[in-house]
């Protein structure tokens, strides 16, 4: 597989088989990732790894846990502007689409939206943090980090769903996870291989014209 073959297969998986992910896999994909630059090489990203019995333990721990609470960062700016807010509403579009669940669903949408507080039944997943101090650039460097985590997961035959879901558990993750008070949670990472037969991991999500985002000066 070459990079251009797992940039075009790679897409973020909503329904996992129970397969389980192996813990030697992981830990290579992950130190082969951090060859993903950074600027000055400061690799910002601290990773917490779920796997196996602990991603059990992790799920018995949640289910203890308050529901949502306030992200320590804003998703989402308020008033998504134009072509930001059409492309976010047809990604919904799209999924529950394919899902067969209406907009008048609510509590067939919301309960779709609550899975991702299972991972989509991934039996591996990891937790990505970075140091409060660090400012935007750093930031920008997580975005490299998952990446290329991603391209490498899907060259071994694995999936992966990003989700900053979790950004609205950060008080359980953080706590479950050890997770000093300096670091702050950007998202999970739902790792597995994906159930072909779920309509969910049918959806290719569409991307804007490059006409809209490129100026060529
Ligand atoms: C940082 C990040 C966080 C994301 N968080 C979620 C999430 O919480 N739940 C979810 O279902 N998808 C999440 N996604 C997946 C995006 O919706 C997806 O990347 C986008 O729709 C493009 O689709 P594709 O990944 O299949 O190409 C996230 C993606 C990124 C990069």
């Amino acid at each position: 597989m070459n990079v251009s073959d797992a940039v075009a297969a790679r897409r973020s998986i909503r329904d996992f088989l129970t397969d389980p992910v192996d813990d030697e896999l992981l830990r290579d994909l992950l130190e082969r990732a951090a060859r993903a630059p950074s600027g000055g090489n400061v690799q910002p990203w601290r990773i917490y790894v779920l796997n196996g019995s602990r991603m059990t333990d992790f799920l018995d721990f949640l289910s203890t846990q308050p529901d949502i609470e306030p992200s320590e960062y804003d998703v989402y700016p308020a008033n998504l502007w134009e072509p930001h807010r059409t492309a976010r509403f047809e990604l919904g579009e799209q999924m529950y689409g394919l899902l067969d669940i209406p907009r008048e669903d609510k509590a067939g949408r919301l309960q779709q939206f609550a899975r991702n507080a299972r991972f989509f039944d991934a039996p591996a997943a990891f937790f990505i943090t970075i140091d409060r101090r660090f400012n935007e650039p750093q930031w920008s460097d997580l975005g490299m980090f998952l990446q290329t985590f991603m391209l490498l997961a899907v060259e071994a035959g694995l999936d992966t769903c990003a989700q900053e879901y979790w950004s609205s558990r950060h008080g359980a993750v953080m706590e479950f996870v050890g997770a000093p008070e300096e670091e702050m949670l950007f998202c999970g990472m739902a790792i597995g291989y994906r159930n072909t037969e779920a309509p969910v991991n049918d959806l290719v999500a569409e991307r804007l014209p490059l006409n809209t985002w490129a100026t060529w000066v």
